[in-house]
């Protein structure tokens, strides 16, 4: 299996980045629009596909435990560097983070967890109103609920960074940063 290179990253390092970071962008803004405008129509495909990313999240930090860290094209401060590792780290945690929580939202409120018209975690319905649902553990709902809004928010402040800086790799300092995660052999200066 080909391993990421200074000059060019592999295929495993391309699909999973572009794979999870397009669910991603998707997830958090469907999340923040169906919660805000309780848009509950919504709600099942944000936690099918919530579900979806998780499996590509796990193939996806195995492939860093097992290939490292790509290294950085070009000579960069101290300070840049450890931004970029922080910034990366984030979104590492972040993408664990939000379907676990997520999860143990809505199992333990007793909402349910449907995967794409399979039922994975059931919904406990109120025996006196079936309309209604009973938590099966009101603490850890809470937990998981406060634990998914705020990892959201701090998630989608890492994201921003992360396209700036990706941006600014590629209009200011003109090197190969962005061109090498869309696949392009580049030349490396550090
Ligand atoms: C990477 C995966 C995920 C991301 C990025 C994500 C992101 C978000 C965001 C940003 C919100 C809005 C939070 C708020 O303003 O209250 C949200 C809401 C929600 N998410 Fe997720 N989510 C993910 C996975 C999941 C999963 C796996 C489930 C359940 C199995 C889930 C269930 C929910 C529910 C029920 C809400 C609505 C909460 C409410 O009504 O206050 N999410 N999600
Ligand atoms: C349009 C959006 C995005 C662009 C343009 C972009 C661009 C890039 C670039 C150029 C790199 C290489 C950095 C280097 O060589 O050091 C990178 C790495 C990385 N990106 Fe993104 N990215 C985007 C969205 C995301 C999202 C949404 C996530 C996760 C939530 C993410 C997570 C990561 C991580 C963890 C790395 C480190 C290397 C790796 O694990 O593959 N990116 N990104």
């Amino acid at each position: 299996m080909k391993l990421d290179m200074p000059t060019r990253l592999s295929p495993n390092t391309l699909a999973l980045h572009w794979i999870v970071a397009i669910m991603m962008i998707g997830l958090l803004a469907t999340g923040l629009y169906m919660a805000q405008t309780s848009t509950f129509g919504l709600y099942p495909w944000h936690k099918s596909f919530g579900v979806l990313i998780a499996l590509f999240v796990v193939l996806r930090v195995a492939w860093r435990i097992r290939n490292g860290w790509p290294k950085p094209v070009g000579d960069y401060t101290s300070v840049e560097k450890l931004l970029a590792k922080l910034v990366h780290w984030l979104l590492i945690i972040g993408t664990v983070l939000m379907p676990v929580s997520g999860f143990m939202m809505s199992a333990m409120s007793g909402h349910g967890v449907p995967f794409f018209g399979f039922e994975l975690f059931a919904h406990n319905p109120d025996p006196t109103n079936p309309q209604e649902v009973v938590a099966l553990n009101a603490t850890l709902a809470e937990a998981g609920h406060v634990l998914h809004r705020w990892g959201g928010y701090l998630l989608i402040g890492a994201v921003v960074l992360h396209v700036v800086g990706a941006l600014k790799h590629h209009f200011v300092d003109r090197d190969g940063t962005l061109r090498r995660m869309l696949g392009t052999e580049v030349r490396v200066t550090s």
